[in-house]
């Protein structure tokens, strides 16, 4: 049986610690996303992707099944496909197809979701050398494993997690993805789009519940791994388009004056006080095609769904 390779770049244990203990020691406090997916919280995800309300993941899905071919043809056969925060390698199986790669690299810092993906990978195509690399792709990425590889690179980073960057951010994150796709290298982005801010606000705030335990997982997990004392009944979860700043906020409200212990530190929280959990940006076509510029791609093509809700860009180094 092929098994898929693996790179492991972890970052130091002790820094959810120390990004906690910073982010409740700000103002305002904050901790950023990236802490929501623990294996619960990858689960609660992939159930908000199932929610009526929430329509980036199937609306996603559709557009790469409908222009898998289109992207083909401007790719080319046999690149090295790098994906970014791979997670479950959902949509990938769609472009693996159509883009006969001569090797795919998922890179996600959720270990056991990309071992279990890349081993189902490999089992779905076992002529295809997988190097599974566990790391923060926020980070500058190193893998010297992928240097003897003379493919072409495509770096492929979908599902909108790039607007959790800010605007600012997100421009030198494709700086470096940029140096990392190489000259003539590519990117395929995927990206939701700025649309009515009553669909994008229940989008956030779905019926059931379902976004409001993912964003209150977050306390939990600090409680299991910290060691903190977080009551999630004293907290509420809050999500709001705001519309100048062209973004999603998600925050953890809480409820009434409290005191919250993490690492042998204590922090106040006033009745009324936001933890900022995540910012979830839109962008028009426009809009991110002149980030993409700004970064030093070229914007060589952009798919989108009938009904204007979600956008796939091409961009070229
Ligand atoms: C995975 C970052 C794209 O911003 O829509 C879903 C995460 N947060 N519901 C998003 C999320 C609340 C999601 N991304």
């Amino acid at each position: 049986m092929p098994a898929p390779s693996f790179v492991d770049l972890q970052s130091p244990a002790g820094s959810f610690l120390d990004d906690v203990l910073r982010g409740l020691g700000s103002s305002p406090k904050a901790i950023s996303p990236k802490y929501f997916y623990d294996a619960r919280g990858s689960e609660l995800f992939e159930a908000i992707c199932e929610l009526p309300e929430y329509y980036p993941t199937r609306t996603e899905l559709a557009l790469t099944r409908d222009c898998a071919a289109d992207i083909a043809a401007a790719v080319g056969a046999g690149c090295l496909l790098i994906e970014l925060g791979s997670g479950a390698s959902l949509k990938t199986g769609l472009l693996l197809q159509a883009l006969r790669p001569a090797a795919y690299v998922p890179v996600d810092i959720a270990a056991d979701a990309l071992k279990t993906a890349a081993t189902r990978i490999v089992a779905d195509y076992p002529a295809l050398p997988v190097i599974a690399v566990c790391g923060d792709y926020m980070r500058p990425l190193m893998v010297p494993a992928l240097d003897g590889i003379a493919a072409r690179r495509l770096i492929y980073f979908p599902g909108s997690t790039i607007g959790n960057l800010t605007p600012a951010e997100a421009l030198e994150f494709l700086r470096r993805a940029r140096d990392l796709a190489g000259s003539g290298g590519a990117m395929l982005v995927g990206v939701d789009l700025k649309k009515d801010p009553r669909q994008l606000h229940d989008a956030y705030n779905d019926a059931q519940g379902i976004t409001a335990e993912f964003n209150l997982n977050l306390l939990r997990r600090i409680n299991r791994e910290l060691g903190a004392d977080f009551d999630p009944g004293r907290f509420r979860h809050v999500a709001f388009y705001d519309a100048d700043a062209g973004r999603i906020e998600m925050h953890l409200e809480s409820l009434v004056a409290q005191t919250v212990s993490v690492g042998g530190r204590r922090f106040g929280f006033a009745a009324g006080e936001r933890l900022h959990t995540e910012n979830s940006c839109k962008y028009s076509v426009a809009e991110f095609q002149q980030l993409a510029q700004s970064a030093g791609f070229a914007a060589e093509k952009v798919w989108v769904d009938a009904e204007a809700l979600f956008s796939l860009h091409l961009l070229r180094n």
